[in-house]
């Protein structure tokens, strides 16, 4: 809409307006644009708004402007440590290219909030960010040290940006083989889908996979070890689980099973409610849901991989389908329209947006207690 010529003239009069409330629809109309938006006849306005200061508002109009000339106050509001992290990463969002300027403020913002446990949506975007950013060779070495004890979904990321074609020549052997090394520590290797892994290192030359392979193995063999424990542990939470004590582990973000579920009114939405979930859920299938989320997909909460024509892909719930395109929800909790002209391919997987591993970072005890105290809800 804002790349017809009528539209771009009429939000280049909004946003030069004397009313701060018609500025701010501007910059929202802007913000709402799917993509990239032609600003030309904008930039003037949006440098004078920004060089009065950053709201979030203007810094989510400025990442669908995607201008060089605006990077360096980007940056700066970026390593500015006294603004709230979100603003901050609001501002690297909006750099031009995949942070070619990626200053070193910038940098570790991104890495901060990358195994940040109170903000998992933000710990997503930086995620993405990082794994998707063309960083320098230190920046890499300090990105890979902290990778193995990230959460399940912020390393999935590394792998879902290998796998993209663009991404290929960024990675060198000597690189892949040192993700390699970053990955087979990690304790989540074995929640990671084998064919992602193999297409994440498909194009370097066998030898890197290699290097993998074992950890990656006795993983997948350990996955099994863990199965036969369904039953045991169910039968444990019956007899020994406290809820009240799961109920401070829920609360507590420990699990991070609030940052996507509701129960009652505190969480997100993302996965379902849980709010009378021991109504319909018995323990071994409580207990079955956090070991290994994707065997049982709960209705609607299907998850599809959608591949977009500029060669990146983004994973989602479908929350509508319009004449536009698709409305997803990402695993952070924003919606995000994606439009027809930009889908190339899209499938419906068979994985669950809920990851697996997060038993991972509980106890037993905390585990058994967390499943008592969800089939006490009914
Ligand atoms: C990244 C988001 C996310 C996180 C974190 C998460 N879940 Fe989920 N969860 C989901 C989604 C999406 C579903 C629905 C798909 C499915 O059934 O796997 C789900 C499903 C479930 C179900 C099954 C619900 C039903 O109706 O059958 C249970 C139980 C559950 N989660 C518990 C938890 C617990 C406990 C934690 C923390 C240890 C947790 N979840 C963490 C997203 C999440």
């Amino acid at each position: 809409m804002a790349n017809l010529p009528g539209v771009a003239k009429g939000i280049a009069q909004m946003l030069a307006h004397e009313k701060v409330a018609v500025r701010q629809a501007a910059l929202r109309a802007i913000a709402a644009q799917p993509g990239k938006v032609n600003a030309q006849t904008w930039l003037a306005s949006l440098e004078a708004q920004l060089a009065k200061g950053a709201s979030p508002l203007l810094l989510d109009a400025l990442a669908h402007v995607k201008e060089k000339r605006f990077d360096a106050s980007l940056n700066a509001i970026a390593a500015d440590t006294t603004k709230p992290s979100s603003l901050r990463l609001k501002a690297l969002l909006a750099l031009s290219s995949s942070g070619e300027d990626l200053s070193d403020a910038a940098f570790k913002l991104l890495t901060d909030l990358f195994v940040d446990p109170a903000s998992p949506g933000l710990r997503m975007d930086a995620a993405a960010r990082l794994a998707n950013t063309k960083l320098t060779p230190a920046q890499w070495d300090a990105y890979l040290a902290l990778l193995p004890n990230a959460g399940p979904l912020e390393q999935n990321e590394l792998l879902v940006a290998l796998a993209v074609p663009q991404n290929y020549k960024r990675i060198s052997k000597d690189l892949g083989r040192k993700i390699a090394v970053a990955l087979s520590k990690s304790a989540m290797l074995g929640t990671f889908r084998q064919d992602l892994v193999r297409k994440a290192f498909g194009f370097l030359p066998r030898e890197v996979y290699e290097v993998l392979e074992p950890s990656f193995d006795a993983a997948l063999a350990a996955n099994d070890a863990k199965r036969e424990r369904l039953g045991p542990l169910a039968q444990m939470a019956v007899k020994q689980g406290d809820p009240a004590a799961g109920r401070a582990v829920y609360e507590s973000g420990k699990g991070a099973c609030i940052a996507c579920h509701k129960i009652g009114a505190k969480g997100n939405e993302i996965g379902p409610n849980l709010t009378k979930i021991g109504g319909i859920r018995a323990e071994r299938e409580l207990v079955e849901s956090i070991l290994f989320p994707s065997y049982n997909i709960a209705r609607d909460y299907d998850l599809n991989s959608f591949q977009l024509t500029d060669g990146t892909s983004v994973l989602g719930l479908i929350q509508a389908r319009s004449a536009e395109g698709v409305t997803i929800k990402e695993a952070s909790g924003q919606s995000r329209l994606l439009t027809n002209e930009t889908i190339a391919s899209s499938t419906q997987l068979t994985t669950s947006l809920m990851p697996a591993g997060l038993d991972g970072m509980l106890s037993e005890k905390e585990l058994i207690d967390l499943v008592a105290y969800l089939r006490s809800l009914k």
